[in-house]
């Protein structure tokens, strides 16, 4: 980590991209790791639009217990580093594939939320986006305050038998509401990656923290920066197939590396 300190002090065009890792010591289950969502839960049953159309329902019950999850669980000192390491630079952008809002909680001001925010809404018919506020009226479930005063079980066993008679409804076309966040099969926010391919191609120096690195385009961004002559830096408990084209490997977690990392670089 020294050589990496002494390097990056003297650098300032950062791009840090997070996925689930980053969050799974906030309590939130990343999808192909151990208990990984998705060796658990069948993706095309869930995050479709397809699942959505076939069985709206037992999609909404999903995202909702997601939320409830997330709405009950706080950064922790990964997203904290994060934040603080924002501060440290003059050119510095946060692309995040998590939908958890977390990192803005900790603080983080310049994040690109790739793969959209769980607590806002999009209808898929007309395209109208709802904001987290707007979100929460429309659908009272949604509600972060209301999801943080009922436990789990008094989710699946009062809200749920609710849900069939409330599910959110569009205000502009009438169609059923979906949540705000990237679909398998659906295209990112163009916005949103353009930033990002513009960030990553311009950086000097990109991080991957806690991301499998399987899923694109954000799979394809650190490689983006590396081409541009960006130096690399992978960290994640385990090997990635990022993992072998990266200028620096570290094999731990997100809450425990990147804390030591920032107080070396800001002690500097
Ligand atoms: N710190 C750092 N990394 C961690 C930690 C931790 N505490 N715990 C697990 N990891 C690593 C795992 O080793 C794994 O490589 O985080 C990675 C999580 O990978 P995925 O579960 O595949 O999550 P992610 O890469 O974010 O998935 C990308 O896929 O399912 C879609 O839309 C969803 O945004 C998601 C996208």
């Amino acid at each position: 980590m020294e050589r990496l300190v002494e390097l990056a002090k003297n650098l300032d065009r950062v791009v840090v991209l997070t996925g689930a890792g980053i969050s799974a010591e906030s309590g939130i289950p990343t999808f192909r790791g151990k208990d990984g969502l998705w060796n658990r839960y069948n993706p095309t049953e869930l995050a479709t639009f397809e699942a959505f159309e076939r069985d709206p329902l037992l999609v909404w019950q999903w995202y909702l217990w997601r939320m409830h999850l997330i709405a009950n669980a706080s950064p922790n000192p990964g997203h904290y580093a994060l934040a603080r390491m924002e501060r440290l630079y003059p050119s510095f952008l946060l692309v995040t594939q998590n939908v958890d809002g977390l990192h803005r909680e900790a603080g983080s001001k310049n994040i690109v939320e790739l793969h959209g925010n769980i607590f806002e809404g999009k209808c898929r018919y007309c395209g109208k986006h709802y904001s987290e506020r707007e979100f929460a009226e429309l659908f009272p479930f949604a509600d972060k305050s209301f999801l943080r005063s009922v436990t789990e079980q008094e989710l699946k066993e009062r809200v749920f038998p609710e849900l069939r008679r409330n599910l959110p409804v569009c205000k502009r076309c009438g169609e059923l509401v979906g949540p705000g966040v990237v679909w398998f099969g659906e295209e990112l926010p163009p916005a949103a990656l353009e930033s990002a391919l513009r960030a990553s191609s311009a950086a000097e120096l990109f991080f991957s923290v806690g991301t499998s690195a399987v899923v694109q385009p954000a799979a394809s961004l650190p490689l983006v920066a590396k081409r541009s002559g960006a130096i690399l830096v992978e960290v994640n408990p385990e090997e990635t197939p990022l993992s072998a084209r990266c200028d620096f490997v570290f094999r731990e977690s997100a809450a425990s590396f990147l804390p030591r990392f920032v107080e070396a670089l800001s002690s500097r």
